[in-house]
This record gives C-alpha cells, structure tokens and sequence, in this order.
C-alpha cells in the first residue's frame, strides 16, 4: 500500500522552499526594525484556551480544531491560530512587568485547522503574526498595520487592499448586538441552521454568513459604525489619521467582522486585488483584543495583532507573477578525473567550504562532461578541473562559467588564490 500525505498538507520541496526561506527571512529583518521580538510556544496547548480566547461559538472551535485526549486523559488541541497561546504566554511569564512596554512579540510556525481544503486553504499552513501588548495607542494600530504593509511590499506585491473597521469596545458592541437581534429575529427562520444559533449569541457572526449573503435582510443590516459611542469613535478616528499620515490606503468596511471572538475597535484584512487570485482573497487579518490578556486571568492589558500564511503570501506573489530571483548558483564546482584526483578533490572541497564559499563536487564518478552539466545545473561561477597531470604539476585549472577565461592555479595555494579573486 502506498501511503499518501493526509489531506490539506503539503510537502515544500527544494526549489519552492527557497521562497519560503526568502519571506521568513524578510518578515524577520522587518519585525528587527520595528522591534518585535521572536517567541515560540508549544504546537499543542490545552482545549480550554482556545475556547476560552477563539470563542465557542466560532466556526475554528466549532468546526476546525485537532483535539484529541492524550495518554492522561488531558484535553489538547493543536493550535489554530497565534494569538491565545501567545497571550497566554504573556500572562504565565507575567510579561506585563517587564519593564519595556508595550510588549512587541512575532511568532511564525504551523497552525492547524480541519477546514475543506482549497487553494488558499490548509489544514496545516504557516501562519507568521505580531502582537504588541500593553498599549492603547492608536499609533501601535497603524504601526501594526504599516508593519504588515511593509512585509507584502518588501517582496514587491503592490494589488493590496486594505480594508479597516472598529467593533467598538463593550458597551458599542452591546448597542449593535441588540440592534441585530432586533433586526434579525422577526425572520431568522429563513436564514441557515448556524445564524439560527448565532442570533442570541454572536449576531455579528450572522453578518459573515456565507449561505445568507444575499438575503435582504443583510444589507439592510444595522451597521456598527452608528453604534460607536464617543471613545470608540474618537480611537478609530485616530487610527484613521494615523494610517493616512503613514501613506497607506485603506477603505473602511463596516461589514469586515472576522471570525475569531477576541476583537474589539480595529479590526483589518489585507486582501489580494490580483486577477489570477483564488476565490479566498484575504491574505491578512488583524485587530485589536483589549480584554483578551484579562480573560486568560491577566491584568487588564491592551493588545493587537495581524497573522497571515506563508502559503497565501506565495500565492499572491504567483498571481501577481513576481519571480524571485533566489537562486545565485554555487562558488565553485570541482571536476576532477582518476582517483587520486578524486580523493584529493575531498578535503580541497572542504577547505573552500570552510573559507565560506559554497562549493560542490562529484560523488558519482562520472565523466567530465556530466560533471560540467552538473556545475551548470548549479549554476556554478567557477569550475576548477583537476586531472592526473595536474595533480602532478601541482597545478588546478580554474575556469570562470561566465567569462570562459581560463587560468592555472598552484593547488597547493588554491584557496588563496580563489579567495584573492572571487570576493564574496
Ligand atoms: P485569521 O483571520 O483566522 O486570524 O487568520 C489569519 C490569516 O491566516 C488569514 O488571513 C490567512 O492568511 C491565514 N489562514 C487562516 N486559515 C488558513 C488556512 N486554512 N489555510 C491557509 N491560510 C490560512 C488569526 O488567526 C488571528 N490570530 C490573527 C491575529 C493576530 N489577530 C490578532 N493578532
């Protein structure tokens, strides 16, 4: 029996993974300069978290969670998403005495949710997120969102938009959630099985419905933009400013709700306006969860963050058909003929690789002109030949790949002279 990989997973591949490597390393020297530090929490954290931050009524808890009992009958579930182990991290190494705040953490690694698979849509994807905890400056709102910006547009993605809302805090929320009770109870039979059960709990999930998206009823919907008392108004008011201070456009979606519990004021989606774009356009998602790090038994501590996968990056990048240009072949290649050549070729391939070049030779004992092939299929710079003469006359032939000059080099002294001439 030939044994597959499960559903929603992906094997990434050497040639693809380079991609992979170039946006990590990118959403790194980014998160340096915005100064986010790096933590790693576990991939599986007790059940009781995520119901607890994501929300019992999602479709993530609901639906999409890997839980399992393990060995003692604990209750663990691979993690969906980011934000509560990070939150809870924050809260059992008591973060919020550290004496620089806000706290400025990214994080990157898989993420588990048993959704339908589709392009776009993974059971394991990698999601790389931000959460700075500890401020309720509108500033860090636009900080964040400029710092998600700015990690699409370093690897040259420019059919982004940006959608921005605010969910209000409490009291707006509580204002909006009886409007939409109002509004949807006289015909919520006619909606789907899931807004039947959201119109008590959650109203605003009804908003994100996809079965009910065309029932008129939800256009007409109450728009939280006119529940906003003035705090909460004043803060999206200034986020907004600081956005258009930053250059970055935006368009404000009062119907822009996500799908996880936790947000409250700014909430926001990066989404891909590429043709060749699947039908699942968002790339991004982000908000604001003042309350979360008090839910998860932490003292009343501001927080916001954005997550997106690396899977939808890629795809948005293909799209868009932006090659990245990664592949810069290796320093050298060692031809070599007869044996003695050969076993000297082992510890000359070492010494350049020491020196900090990336260097390769033959392990299949093939003749020189596969060996040439395979120096091109590397995209050698340089190929040094050493036969039987050579090795005798103590001398290497070094040919450049791009200029086909050719010259003789002292073996013994190769390195040096390599060194001397290609500069890396
Ligand atoms: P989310 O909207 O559930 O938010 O997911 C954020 C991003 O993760 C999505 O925009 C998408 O790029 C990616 N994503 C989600 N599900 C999948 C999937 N099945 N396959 C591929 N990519 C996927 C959160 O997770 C929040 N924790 C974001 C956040 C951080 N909010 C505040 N801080």
């Amino acid at each position: 029996m030939n044994i597959h990989i499960p559903r929603g997973t992906q094997d990434i591949l050497p040639g693809e993974v380079e991609k992979w490597q170039l946006i990590e390393k990118k959403a790194r020297e980014l998160c340096e300069k915005f100064q986010y530090k790096e933590i790693r929490t576990p991939i599986f954290e007790h059940t009781e978290l995520f119901l607890r931050s994501v929300g019992d009524t999602t479709d993530i808890v609901q639906k999409e969670m890997y839980t399992f009992q393990d060995k003692g009958d604990r209750s663990l579930t691979l993690r969906p998403e980011g934000t509560a182990s990070t939150v809870r991290s924050f809260v059992e190494n008591k973060m919020f005495g550290y004496a620089d705040q806000p706290v400025k953490l990214f994080y990157m690694g898989p993420m588990f949710r048993y959704e339908r698979p589709q392009a776009g849509r993974y059971r394991q994807f990698v999601q790389f997120g931000v959460e700075a905890l500890g401020s309720a400056d509108p500033a860090i709102d636009a900080e964040v969102i400029a710092l998600a910006m700015s990690i699409y547009q370093s690897l040259g993605l420019k059919q982004l938009k940006l959608i921005v809302n605010s969910l209000g805090d409490k009291e707006s929320r509580q204002a909006h959630k009886d409007a939409l009770i109002n509004h949807f109870k006289p015909r919520i039979e006619e909606f789907c099985s899931d807004c039947q059960n959201r119109l008590e709990k959650n109203p605003m999930r009804i908003l994100d419905c996809k079965k009910d998206r065309e029932h008129e009823l939800m256009k007409s919907a109450p728009s939280i933009l006119d529940f906003l008392n003035e705090d909460s108004k004043k803060y999206f008011d200034k986020v907004q400013k600081y956005l258009t201070d930053l250059d970055i456009k935006f368009e404000v979606d009062p119907n822009l709700v996500r799908g996880l519990d936790y947000y409250n004021h700014t909430a926001f989606e990066i989404m891909s306006e590429s043709e060749g774009f699947g039908a699942i356009t968002t790339l991004c998602g982000g908000g604001r969860y003042n309350g979360l790090v008090e839910e998860l038994g932490g003292p009343e501590t501001p927080g916001i963050g954005f997550a997106f996968s690396v899977e939808r990056f890629i795809a948005a990048l293909g799209a868009e058909k932006i090659d990245l240009q990664m592949d810069e072949g290796i320093d050298c290649y060692l031809v070599s003929l007869g044996e003695e050549a050969k076993d000297y070729t082992v510890g000359l391939l070492h010494k350049l690789r020491r020196e900090g070049f990336s260097a390769e030779r033959d392990y299949l004992d093939r003749k020189i002109k596969t060996q040439f092939k395979a120096a091109d299929r590397l995209k050698a710079k340089y190929v040094a030949v050493l036969g039987e003469d050579e090795l005798k006359a103590n001398k290497i032939n070094l040919k450049s790949m791009e200029t086909g000059e050719q010259k003789e080099v002292p073996l013994d002294s190769f390195v040096e002279e390599f060194k001397s001439i290609v500069k890396h």
